[in-house]
Protein backbone atom coordinates (compact mmCIF):
# COMPACT_ATOMS: atom_id res chain seq x y z
CA UNK A 1 0.00 0.00 0.00
CA UNK A 2 1.19 3.57 -0.25
CA UNK A 3 0.62 5.50 2.50
CA UNK A 4 0.41 9.22 3.33
CA UNK A 5 1.11 10.11 6.94
CA UNK A 6 0.74 13.19 8.48
CA UNK A 7 2.14 14.80 11.27
CA UNK A 8 5.65 12.76 11.87
CA UNK A 9 6.26 13.18 15.79
CA UNK A 10 6.03 10.32 18.08
CA UNK A 11 3.27 8.35 17.16
CA UNK A 12 3.62 9.28 13.37
CA UNK A 13 7.08 7.89 13.06
CA UNK A 14 6.80 5.02 14.98
CA UNK A 15 3.50 4.33 12.72
CA UNK A 16 6.03 4.99 9.27
CA UNK A 17 8.63 2.91 10.49
CA UNK A 18 6.61 0.19 11.12
CA UNK A 19 4.66 0.50 7.88
CA UNK A 20 7.90 0.43 6.19
CA UNK A 21 9.01 -2.76 7.85
CA UNK A 22 5.72 -4.00 7.07
CA UNK A 23 6.42 -3.19 2.95
CA UNK A 24 4.36 -0.70 2.33
CA UNK A 25 5.47 2.71 0.59
CA UNK A 26 5.32 5.61 2.90
CA UNK A 27 5.07 9.43 2.89
CA UNK A 28 5.79 11.41 5.94
CA UNK A 29 4.68 15.12 5.96
CA UNK A 30 5.41 17.55 8.41
CA UNK A 31 5.32 21.38 8.60
CA UNK A 32 8.87 21.30 10.30
CA UNK A 33 11.54 21.71 8.06
CA UNK A 34 14.52 20.83 10.05
CA UNK A 35 12.50 17.15 10.52
CA UNK A 36 12.02 16.71 7.42
CA UNK A 37 15.37 17.31 6.44
CA UNK A 38 16.35 14.51 9.08
CA UNK A 39 14.24 11.97 7.74
CA UNK A 40 15.42 12.21 4.48
CA UNK A 41 18.53 11.53 5.52
CA UNK A 42 17.50 8.59 7.15
CA UNK A 43 18.01 10.31 10.82
CA UNK A 44 14.92 10.21 12.85
CA UNK A 45 14.59 13.18 14.85
CA UNK A 46 13.24 11.53 18.05
CA UNK A 47 15.12 8.81 19.95
CA UNK A 48 13.00 5.52 20.29
CA UNK A 49 14.88 1.99 20.32
CA UNK A 50 14.73 0.72 16.82
CA UNK A 51 13.26 3.66 14.94
CA UNK A 52 16.83 4.66 13.22
CA UNK A 53 17.23 1.27 11.80
CA UNK A 54 13.55 0.85 10.49
CA UNK A 55 13.98 4.12 8.98
CA UNK A 56 17.22 3.87 7.29
CA UNK A 57 15.94 0.72 5.75
CA UNK A 58 12.57 2.45 4.25
CA UNK A 59 14.99 5.40 2.86
CA UNK A 60 17.71 3.09 1.43
CA UNK A 61 15.17 1.13 -0.62
CA UNK A 62 13.66 4.15 -1.92
CA UNK A 63 10.49 3.36 0.20
CA UNK A 64 10.30 6.44 2.27
CA UNK A 65 10.10 9.67 1.84
CA UNK A 66 9.13 12.91 3.89
CA UNK A 67 8.26 16.80 2.64
CA UNK A 68 6.66 19.15 4.47
CA UNK A 69 3.69 19.65 1.95
CA UNK A 70 1.95 17.05 -0.30
CA UNK A 71 0.59 17.73 -3.81
CA UNK A 72 -0.56 15.04 -6.41
CA UNK A 73 1.31 12.18 -4.94
CA UNK A 74 -1.94 12.42 -2.72
CA UNK A 75 -3.59 10.89 -6.20
CA UNK A 76 -1.96 7.24 -5.72
CA UNK A 77 -2.20 7.19 -2.13
CA UNK A 78 -4.46 4.26 -0.64
CA UNK A 79 -4.58 5.73 3.40
CA UNK A 80 -3.75 8.83 4.84
CA UNK A 81 -3.06 8.68 8.68
CA UNK A 82 -3.25 11.90 10.53
CA UNK A 83 -0.96 11.82 13.73
CA UNK A 84 -1.10 15.41 14.31
CA UNK A 85 -0.78 16.98 17.75
CA UNK A 86 -3.54 17.84 20.38
CA UNK A 87 -1.80 19.68 22.97
CA UNK A 88 -3.80 21.05 26.32
CA UNK A 89 -5.27 24.52 25.17
CA UNK A 90 -5.41 27.46 27.65
CA UNK A 91 -8.50 25.66 29.57
CA UNK A 92 -7.86 22.04 29.46
CA UNK A 93 -9.39 21.16 26.26
CA UNK A 94 -7.69 19.45 23.64
CA UNK A 95 -6.00 22.46 21.45
CA UNK A 96 -7.66 21.68 18.11
CA UNK A 97 -5.69 23.83 15.60
CA UNK A 98 -3.60 21.40 13.85
CA UNK A 99 -6.20 18.32 13.40
CA UNK A 100 -8.69 21.64 11.43
CA UNK A 101 -5.30 22.46 9.56
CA UNK A 102 -4.46 19.28 8.84
CA UNK A 103 -7.35 18.31 8.08
CA UNK A 104 -7.82 21.14 5.17
CA UNK A 105 -4.73 19.97 3.58
CA UNK A 106 -5.94 16.34 3.46
CA UNK A 107 -9.10 17.24 1.89
CA UNK A 108 -7.56 19.84 -0.47
CA UNK A 109 -5.05 17.33 -1.91
CA UNK A 110 -7.66 14.78 -2.12
CA UNK A 111 -9.39 16.19 -4.67
CA UNK A 112 -6.89 15.62 -7.23
CA UNK A 113 -7.99 11.89 -7.16
CA UNK A 114 -9.23 10.34 -9.84
CA UNK A 115 -13.00 9.28 -9.53
CA UNK A 116 -11.93 5.37 -10.63
CA UNK A 117 -9.54 5.16 -7.92
CA UNK A 118 -10.24 3.18 -5.03
CA UNK A 119 -11.63 5.49 -1.99
CA UNK A 120 -9.19 6.93 -0.15
CA UNK A 121 -8.90 6.41 3.77
CA UNK A 122 -7.93 8.95 5.90
CA UNK A 123 -7.58 7.49 9.30
CA UNK A 124 -7.17 10.08 13.03
CA UNK A 125 -4.88 8.67 15.47
CA UNK A 126 -4.22 11.69 17.56
CA UNK A 127 -6.10 11.64 20.84
CA UNK A 128 -9.49 13.86 20.68
CA UNK A 129 -12.69 13.85 22.18
CA UNK A 130 -15.46 12.79 21.35
CA UNK A 131 -17.78 14.02 18.48
CA UNK A 132 -14.58 15.45 16.86
CA UNK A 133 -14.51 13.32 13.96
CA UNK A 134 -18.28 13.93 13.37
CA UNK A 135 -18.58 17.69 14.53
CA UNK A 136 -15.16 18.76 13.40
CA UNK A 137 -14.04 16.82 10.55
CA UNK A 138 -16.47 15.28 8.54
CA UNK A 139 -17.81 18.53 7.62
CA UNK A 140 -14.63 19.73 6.68
CA UNK A 141 -14.45 16.97 4.34
CA UNK A 142 -17.83 17.75 3.51
CA UNK A 143 -17.20 21.56 2.40
CA UNK A 144 -14.39 20.24 -0.42
CA UNK A 145 -15.99 16.79 -1.51
CA UNK A 146 -19.53 17.27 -1.29
CA UNK A 147 -21.36 14.68 -2.32
CA UNK A 148 -18.13 12.52 -3.62
CA UNK A 149 -17.73 12.16 0.43
CA UNK A 150 -18.68 8.14 -0.34
CA UNK A 151 -15.44 8.48 -2.12
CA UNK A 152 -13.47 8.91 1.09
CA UNK A 153 -13.78 7.28 4.26
CA UNK A 154 -12.91 8.22 7.63
CA UNK A 155 -11.93 6.15 10.22
CA UNK A 156 -10.90 7.00 14.05
CA UNK A 157 -8.01 4.54 15.08
CA UNK A 158 -6.61 5.13 18.71
CA UNK A 159 -2.80 4.68 19.31
CA UNK A 160 -1.97 2.66 22.24
CA UNK A 161 2.04 3.00 22.15
CA UNK A 162 3.91 3.98 25.16
CA UNK A 163 7.55 5.86 24.52
CA UNK A 164 10.62 4.04 24.34
CA UNK A 165 8.39 0.85 23.73
CA UNK A 166 6.30 1.95 21.14
CA UNK A 167 7.46 -0.47 18.08
CA UNK A 168 6.97 -3.28 20.35
CA UNK A 169 3.80 -1.81 21.73
CA UNK A 170 2.74 -1.34 17.47
CA UNK A 171 2.97 -5.06 17.05
CA UNK A 172 1.36 -6.49 20.28
CA UNK A 173 -1.04 -3.38 21.11
CA UNK A 174 -3.23 -4.20 24.03
CA UNK A 175 -6.22 -3.94 21.82
CA UNK A 176 -7.18 -2.63 18.39
CA UNK A 177 -10.13 -0.04 18.16
CA UNK A 178 -11.52 1.19 14.84
CA UNK A 179 -13.97 3.94 14.84
CA UNK A 180 -16.04 4.22 12.17
CA UNK A 181 -19.44 6.24 10.57
CA UNK A 182 -21.59 3.15 11.09
CA UNK A 183 -19.73 1.32 13.31
CA UNK A 184 -19.25 -1.18 10.82
CA UNK A 185 -15.51 -2.64 10.00
CA UNK A 186 -13.48 -1.16 7.41
CA UNK A 187 -11.56 -3.37 4.81
CA UNK A 188 -8.78 -0.78 4.43
CA UNK A 189 -7.79 -1.04 8.49
CA UNK A 190 -8.26 -4.94 8.38
CA UNK A 191 -6.19 -5.58 6.03
CA UNK A 192 -3.24 -2.62 7.60
CA UNK A 193 -3.81 -4.42 10.27
CA UNK A 194 -3.86 -8.43 9.24
CA UNK A 195 -0.39 -9.27 10.43
CA UNK A 196 -1.13 -7.97 14.21
CA UNK A 197 -2.88 -9.89 16.82
CA UNK A 198 -4.90 -8.11 19.57
CA UNK A 199 -8.35 -8.12 20.55
CA UNK A 200 -10.66 -6.13 18.06
CA UNK A 201 -13.18 -3.66 18.33
CA UNK A 202 -15.20 -1.78 15.49
CA UNK A 203 -16.97 0.65 17.29
CA UNK A 204 -18.93 4.19 15.98
CA UNK A 205 -16.45 7.46 15.92
CA UNK A 206 -17.54 8.44 19.29
CA UNK A 207 -16.86 5.60 21.43
CA UNK A 208 -13.57 5.01 19.85
CA UNK A 209 -12.69 8.92 20.55
CA UNK A 210 -12.67 8.29 23.87
CA UNK A 211 -11.26 5.55 24.17
CA UNK A 212 -7.88 7.08 25.00
CA UNK A 213 -9.34 9.58 27.19
CA UNK A 214 -10.79 6.43 29.46
CA UNK A 215 -7.50 4.42 29.53
CA UNK A 216 -5.29 7.67 30.03
CA UNK A 217 -7.28 8.90 32.85
CA UNK A 218 -7.26 5.13 34.40
CA UNK A 219 -3.50 4.71 34.48
CA UNK A 220 -3.31 8.25 35.76
CA UNK A 221 -5.63 7.71 38.39
CA UNK A 222 -3.99 3.91 39.27
CA UNK A 223 -0.99 6.03 40.29
CA UNK A 224 -2.29 8.15 42.10
CA UNK A 225 -4.14 6.06 44.16
CA UNK A 226 -1.01 3.96 44.54
CA UNK A 227 0.86 7.00 45.63
CA UNK A 228 -1.57 7.88 47.84
CA UNK A 229 -1.92 4.52 48.97
CA UNK A 230 1.90 4.66 49.46
CA UNK A 231 1.86 7.83 51.19
CA UNK A 232 -0.17 6.70 54.02
CA UNK A 233 1.39 3.27 54.70
CA UNK A 234 4.82 5.75 54.49
CA UNK A 235 3.41 7.92 57.51
CA UNK A 236 1.88 4.85 59.38
CA UNK A 237 5.11 2.87 59.45
CA UNK A 238 3.67 -0.24 56.75
CA UNK A 239 5.95 -0.92 53.99
CA UNK A 240 4.38 0.15 50.80
CA UNK A 241 6.29 -2.57 48.68
CA UNK A 242 4.84 -5.10 50.53
CA UNK A 243 1.27 -3.73 50.19
CA UNK A 244 1.82 -3.36 46.81
CA UNK A 245 3.44 -7.06 46.39
CA UNK A 246 -0.29 -8.34 48.34
CA UNK A 247 -2.57 -6.02 46.10
CA UNK A 248 -1.44 -6.67 42.66
CA UNK A 249 -1.49 -10.35 43.74
CA UNK A 250 -5.27 -9.87 43.79
CA UNK A 251 -6.10 -10.71 40.32
CA UNK A 252 -9.57 -12.12 41.23
CA UNK A 253 -10.85 -8.74 42.56
CA UNK A 254 -8.23 -5.91 42.86
CA UNK A 255 -6.62 -6.07 38.91
CA UNK A 256 -9.49 -7.47 37.35
CA UNK A 257 -12.72 -6.67 35.26
CA UNK A 258 -14.70 -6.85 38.83
CA UNK A 259 -15.58 -2.96 40.46
CA UNK A 260 -15.01 -1.52 36.91
CA UNK A 261 -18.63 -1.81 35.40
CA UNK A 262 -20.57 1.50 35.31
CA UNK A 263 -23.40 0.66 37.05
CA UNK A 264 -24.95 1.33 40.17
CA UNK A 265 -23.49 3.27 43.51
CA UNK A 266 -21.28 0.85 45.86
CA UNK A 267 -23.21 0.58 49.33
CA UNK A 268 -23.29 -2.50 52.23
CA UNK A 269 -22.07 -3.15 55.16
CA UNK A 270 -17.73 -2.56 54.32
CA UNK A 271 -17.12 -0.45 51.05
CA UNK A 272 -18.70 2.88 52.39
CA UNK A 273 -17.04 2.50 56.09
CA UNK A 274 -13.88 1.25 55.11
CA UNK A 275 -13.08 3.95 52.65
CA UNK A 276 -14.31 6.80 55.53
CA UNK A 277 -12.14 5.32 58.20
CA UNK A 278 -9.36 5.70 55.03
CA UNK A 279 -9.90 8.99 54.79
CA UNK A 280 -9.93 9.75 58.13
CA UNK A 281 -6.26 7.63 58.80
CA UNK A 282 -5.27 9.83 55.61
CA UNK A 283 -6.29 13.05 57.08
CA UNK A 284 -4.81 12.17 60.86
CA UNK A 285 -1.14 11.23 59.19
CA UNK A 286 -1.40 14.37 56.81
CA UNK A 287 -1.08 12.55 53.43
CA UNK A 288 -3.04 14.51 51.69
CA UNK A 289 -5.10 11.35 49.43
CA UNK A 290 -7.37 13.73 46.98
CA UNK A 291 -8.19 11.03 45.34
CA UNK A 292 -9.59 8.97 48.39
CA UNK A 293 -10.79 11.77 49.79
CA UNK A 294 -12.71 12.26 46.75
CA UNK A 295 -14.71 8.76 46.61
CA UNK A 296 -17.46 8.86 48.63
CA UNK A 297 -18.43 12.50 47.12
CA UNK A 298 -18.25 10.93 43.89
CA UNK A 299 -20.50 7.97 45.19
CA UNK A 300 -23.31 9.87 46.59
CA UNK A 301 -22.88 12.10 42.86
CA UNK A 302 -23.47 8.81 41.35
CA UNK A 303 -26.48 7.61 43.61
CA UNK A 304 -28.57 11.06 42.69
CA UNK A 305 -27.72 10.68 39.02
CA UNK A 306 -29.27 6.82 39.36
CA UNK A 307 -32.16 9.03 41.06
CA UNK A 308 -32.77 11.05 38.42
CA UNK A 309 -32.05 8.40 35.37
CA UNK A 310 -34.85 6.17 36.92
CA UNK A 311 -37.46 9.43 37.93
CA UNK A 312 -36.71 11.30 35.06
CA UNK A 313 -39.72 9.46 33.00
CA UNK A 314 -42.19 9.33 35.48
CA UNK A 315 -44.33 11.97 37.06
CA UNK A 316 -44.12 12.51 40.53
CA UNK A 317 -47.22 10.93 42.54
CA UNK A 318 -47.26 7.48 40.35
CA UNK A 319 -46.88 4.40 42.26
CA UNK A 320 -43.59 3.14 42.04
CA UNK A 321 -42.20 -0.48 42.98
CA UNK A 322 -38.58 -0.68 44.11
CA UNK A 323 -37.71 -4.09 43.36
CA UNK A 324 -34.79 -4.52 45.61
CA UNK A 325 -33.66 -2.97 48.61
CA UNK A 326 -30.79 -4.86 50.07
CA UNK A 327 -27.53 -3.54 49.05
CA UNK A 328 -27.15 -6.29 46.65
CA UNK A 329 -29.57 -9.71 45.93
CA UNK A 330 -29.42 -12.75 48.22
CA UNK A 331 -28.93 -10.09 50.99
CA UNK A 332 -30.85 -8.61 53.45
CA UNK A 333 -28.06 -6.16 54.55
CA UNK A 334 -29.70 -2.88 54.37
CA UNK A 335 -26.59 -0.84 55.98
CA UNK A 336 -25.72 1.99 53.40
CA UNK A 337 -27.70 0.58 50.53
CA UNK A 338 -28.16 3.02 47.46
CA UNK A 339 -31.37 1.30 47.50
CA UNK A 340 -32.31 2.63 50.97
CA UNK A 341 -31.04 5.96 49.61
CA UNK A 342 -32.87 5.71 46.46
CA UNK A 343 -36.21 5.21 48.76
CA UNK A 344 -35.75 8.18 50.37
CA UNK A 345 -35.49 10.20 47.23
CA UNK A 346 -38.49 8.43 45.70
CA UNK A 347 -40.59 9.21 49.09
CA UNK A 348 -38.98 12.80 49.16
CA UNK A 349 -39.83 13.21 45.59
CA UNK A 350 -43.49 12.82 46.17
CA UNK A 351 -43.80 9.01 44.15
CA UNK A 352 -46.10 6.73 45.63
CA UNK A 353 -43.45 4.11 46.94
CA UNK A 354 -44.06 0.50 47.52
CA UNK A 355 -40.85 -2.25 47.98
CA UNK A 356 -40.36 -6.13 46.99
CA UNK A 357 -37.39 -7.61 48.41
CA UNK A 358 -38.18 -10.94 49.42
CA UNK A 359 -35.04 -11.19 51.32
CA UNK A 360 -35.79 -8.39 53.84
CA UNK A 361 -38.41 -8.91 56.88
CA UNK A 362 -38.32 -6.19 59.29
CA UNK A 363 -39.14 -7.67 61.84
CA UNK A 364 -36.27 -10.23 61.71
CA UNK A 365 -33.85 -7.02 61.28
CA UNK A 366 -31.49 -6.65 64.22
CA UNK A 367 -29.13 -4.90 65.38
CA UNK A 368 -27.16 -2.19 63.20
CA UNK A 369 -29.52 -3.10 60.02
CA UNK A 370 -32.40 -2.56 61.84
CA UNK A 371 -30.92 0.94 63.18
CA UNK A 372 -29.86 1.99 59.55
CA UNK A 373 -33.55 1.30 58.64
CA UNK A 374 -34.62 2.62 61.46
CA UNK A 375 -33.01 6.09 60.92
CA UNK A 376 -33.03 6.51 56.75
CA UNK A 377 -36.03 4.77 56.03
CA UNK A 378 -38.56 5.09 59.15
CA UNK A 379 -41.49 4.20 57.10
CA UNK A 380 -39.96 0.63 55.78
CA UNK A 381 -42.43 -1.17 57.23
CA UNK A 382 -45.24 0.11 55.86
CA UNK A 383 -43.67 0.68 51.91
CA UNK A 384 -42.27 -3.39 51.76
CA UNK A 385 -44.91 -5.53 50.35
CA UNK A 386 -45.04 -9.14 52.26
CA UNK A 387 -46.31 -10.51 49.24
CA UNK A 388 -46.06 -9.26 45.57
CA UNK A 389 -49.94 -10.36 45.10
CA UNK A 390 -50.71 -7.82 47.36
CA UNK A 391 -49.99 -5.09 44.94
CA UNK A 392 -52.42 -6.63 42.09
CA UNK A 393 -55.35 -4.47 42.35
CA UNK A 394 -52.77 -1.24 42.53
CA UNK A 395 -50.08 -2.31 39.89
CA UNK A 396 -47.32 0.71 39.95
CA UNK A 397 -46.73 2.59 36.68
CA UNK A 398 -42.82 1.74 37.01
CA UNK A 399 -41.29 -1.12 38.48
CA UNK A 400 -37.30 0.48 39.46
CA UNK A 401 -35.00 -3.04 39.17
CA UNK A 402 -32.41 -2.96 41.66
CA UNK A 403 -32.18 -6.85 41.88
CA UNK A 404 -32.61 -7.56 38.00
CA UNK A 405 -35.28 -9.93 37.98
CA UNK A 406 -38.18 -7.27 37.43
CA UNK A 407 -39.37 -9.30 34.40
CA UNK A 408 -40.84 -12.32 37.10
CA UNK A 409 -43.10 -9.95 38.63
CA UNK A 410 -46.55 -10.99 38.48
CA UNK A 411 -47.89 -8.25 36.17
CA UNK A 412 -49.35 -7.66 33.03
CA UNK A 413 -48.07 -4.55 31.42
CA UNK A 414 -45.09 -3.18 33.22
CA UNK A 415 -42.55 -0.68 32.81
CA UNK A 416 -39.11 -1.51 33.98
CA UNK A 417 -36.49 1.38 34.98
CA UNK A 418 -33.63 -0.95 35.87
CA UNK A 419 -30.88 0.18 38.09
CA UNK A 420 -28.37 -0.83 35.87
CA UNK A 421 -28.62 2.74 33.90
CA UNK A 422 -25.24 2.41 32.14
CA UNK A 423 -24.61 -0.89 31.69
N1 LIG B 1 3.37 10.34 22.21
C1 LIG B 1 2.65 9.32 22.62
O1 LIG B 1 3.12 8.43 23.36
C2 LIG B 1 1.23 9.16 22.18
C3 LIG B 1 0.57 7.92 22.35
C4 LIG B 1 -0.74 7.78 21.90
C5 LIG B 1 -1.41 8.85 21.33
N2 LIG B 1 -0.75 10.06 21.19
C6 LIG B 1 -1.49 11.15 20.55
O2 LIG B 1 -1.05 11.22 19.18
C7 LIG B 1 -1.00 12.59 18.75
C8 LIG B 1 0.41 12.92 18.29
O3 LIG B 1 1.28 12.80 19.40
P1 LIG B 1 2.87 12.93 19.22
O4 LIG B 1 3.46 12.70 20.58
O5 LIG B 1 3.31 12.08 18.09
O6 LIG B 1 2.99 14.49 18.80
P2 LIG B 1 4.29 15.26 18.28
O7 LIG B 1 4.16 16.65 18.78
O8 LIG B 1 5.53 14.48 18.59
O9 LIG B 1 4.11 15.24 16.70
C9 LIG B 1 3.15 15.97 16.02
C10 LIG B 1 3.76 16.40 14.69
O10 LIG B 1 2.74 16.97 13.88
C11 LIG B 1 3.35 17.98 13.10
N3 LIG B 1 2.26 18.81 12.52
C12 LIG B 1 1.43 19.70 13.11
N4 LIG B 1 0.56 20.19 12.22
C13 LIG B 1 0.83 19.61 11.03
C14 LIG B 1 0.28 19.69 9.73
N5 LIG B 1 -0.75 20.52 9.46
N6 LIG B 1 0.80 18.94 8.73
C15 LIG B 1 1.83 18.10 8.99
N7 LIG B 1 2.41 17.99 10.21
C16 LIG B 1 1.92 18.72 11.21
C17 LIG B 1 4.26 18.69 14.07
O11 LIG B 1 5.27 19.43 13.38
C18 LIG B 1 4.83 17.49 14.83
O12 LIG B 1 6.05 17.02 14.26
C19 LIG B 1 -1.49 13.41 19.95
O13 LIG B 1 -2.88 13.63 19.81
C20 LIG B 1 -1.21 12.52 21.14
O14 LIG B 1 -2.07 12.81 22.22
C21 LIG B 1 0.54 10.21 21.59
Amino acid sequence: MKIAIFGVGYVGLTSAACLLNDGHVVIGIDLNERKVDMMNMGESPIFEPGLDELLKAGVDDGRFSARSAIGEEMADVDVAIVCVGTPSGADGAHDMRYIAEVSHQVATAASDRAADRNPLTVVYRSTMRPGSMEKLIAPIFQRYHGDALERIELVYNPEFLRESTAIADYYAPPKIVIGTRNGKPSLMMEELYAKIEAPRFTVGYREAEITKFVDNSFHALKVAFANEIGRICIREGVSARTVHQIFVADTKLNISPYYLRPGGAFGGSCLPKDVRALTFLSNETGAETFVIDSILRSNEAHKRFIYEMAIKDVKPGARVLLNGLAFKSNSDDLRESPFVDLARRLLSGGYDLRIWDPQVEPASLLGHNLGYSFSHLPELKALLLRDIEDLEDEEPSVVIDARGDAHLLPFASLTIVPINVLA
